[in-house]
């Protein structure tokens, strides 16, 4: 059908722009917070859809199912057992919400906590999904610099001060201390420490994002910063996509109920979807406690071949930290190099990299920087797409001028 109806004339102001049709994935693909398809439990998954099923169908009929609106009741349940195990966290099934992706967590806790014209305090480098909603909503956002520990303490009490002399109390400071994105740091006890006193001080809460905290190579995590709060002031945010799978879009809240009350009141969705949370449920108690060690050790050996191939490709103009965990890595070309620029022209090549400025506020900053994701390309296209990636960053920046022992200058 050819539509000849023009509905222009009648979208309110303030719509966000339009989004380009999806073109399928590139070739080499380093882009997202995409998952190894490899490392999906599918055989586990299936027995697990079955059972619940057969045992519980029924209960489909009702919206929330027999649980209510909060969510999945033994799913809840299976996270008050993972988060006390792992994170140190004392929370019950009723602390918690089930939504749809951690994404909608974000949505909710903004939406219940922030006007247009509002402050947050966030990472300097951070996920591009926050950055964006926050500009969206018209909100002021003061980065504050990473070091190898994650947040810097001495920058955050400087910009607290600042702050507090203008007059203004920031709404919340959004940290991702367990497995950074992008830059993969781990914030350790002591520092989370001095961020809550930090918050308590000013009277400022803490929005942990903690969805990579699964996935870290050693299996040690610090307690989580909601498991040393003594006052309430922590939302805690999670997720199954990066431990399971993101297309089941399945997260969680964790929160007082003066906050959960707030949130559930702005959850319009009758309850995110019952079959993906009954899934879970029924494979997570028995499996999830094996299925994150083979994971990550999937997920280690692929990034070990990324910084092989940069190294091998690159040289030293790439330079990067060896991530704790996670999917993501951080680079650092030469400053020469524009990687909005950079983004362009490798798509062209068929290669999606995430250009660092949408990963920082501040753009002159991180134009050099690029992340990369290394879970969801195969070991073969890690080694081919890097290799892609240098001859047109050579092309374009003259960087690298020499890789893998080949002049690379005048060759494409
Ligand atoms: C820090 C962070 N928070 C939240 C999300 C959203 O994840 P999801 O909605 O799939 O749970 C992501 C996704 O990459 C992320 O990196």
């Amino acid at each position: 059908m050819t539509a000849t109806f023009d509905f222009a004339p009648l979208l309110p102001a303030g719509l966000p722009a339009p989004v380009a049709r999806w073109t399928g994935l590139a070739r080499y693909s380093f882009i997202g917070g995409n998952n190894d398809p490899d490392q999906v439990p599918v055989e586990g998954l299936i027995e697990a859809v079955n059972a619940v099923l057969k045992r519980e169908g029924r209960t489909l009929a009702t919206y929330g199912l027999a649980s209510g609106p909060q969510g999945y009741r033994p799913l809840r349940d299976f996270l008050t057992a993972k988060l006390k195990r792992d994170a140190g966290m004392d929370c019950v099934a009723d602390d918690i919400l089930i939504v749809s992706g951690s994404l909608q967590a974000l949505d909710l806790v903004n939406q219940s906590l922030l006007a247009r014209g509002d402050t947050v305090i966030i990472e300097r480098e951070t996920y591009q999904g926050s950055l964006n909603r926050l500009t969206r909503l018209g909100v002021n956002t003061v980065g504050i610099p990473l070091d190898h520990e994650g947040m810097r303490m001495d920058a955050l009490a400087a910009a607290l001060a600042d702050l507090r002399q203008r007059g203004i109390t920031p709404k919340y400071i959004y940290t991702i201390p367990t497995v950074q994105n992008p830059t993969g740091t781990i914030m350790p006890e002591s520092r989370r420490a001095e961020l809550l006193k930090l918050s308590q001080q000013y009277g400022v809460p803490i929005f942990e994002d903690d969805c990579y905290a699964d996935l870290i190579w050693d299996g040690q995590r610090p307690p989580a910063i909601h498991a040393m709060d003594r006052t309430g002031s922590v939302i805690h945010i999670g997720s199954f996509s990066k431990s399971i799978a993101p297309a089941l879009r399945v997260g969680f809240i964790v929160a007082p109920w003066q906050m959960l009350s707030r949130m559930l009141a702005l959850k319009t969705d009758a309850g995110s979807g019952a079959l993906e949370q009954m899934v879970l449920a029924e494979y997570c108690a028995p499996h999830f406690s094996s299925h994150v060690p083979k994971l990550t050790r999937g997920l280690r050996a692929k990034l070990d071949t990324l910084m092989e191939a940069l190294n091998e490709q690159f040289g030293t103009a790439a330079e990067f930290d060896d991530p704790r965990g996670g999917i993501f890595l951080w680079v650092k070309l030469p400053d020469q190099v524009d990687t909005l620029k950079l983004y362009q022209a490798a798509l062209a090549a068929g290669v999606a990299i995430n250009p660092g400025p949408e990963w920082c506020t501040d753009k002159a900053y991180a134009g050099s920087r690029l992340r990369l994701c290394f879970a969801s390309p195969s070991h073969q296209q890690i080694r081919e797409g890097v290799a892609v990636l240098a001859e047109v960053c050579c092309r374009e920046f003259g960087v690298p001028a020499r890789s893998a022992n080949v002049e690379k200058r005048g060759r494409i």
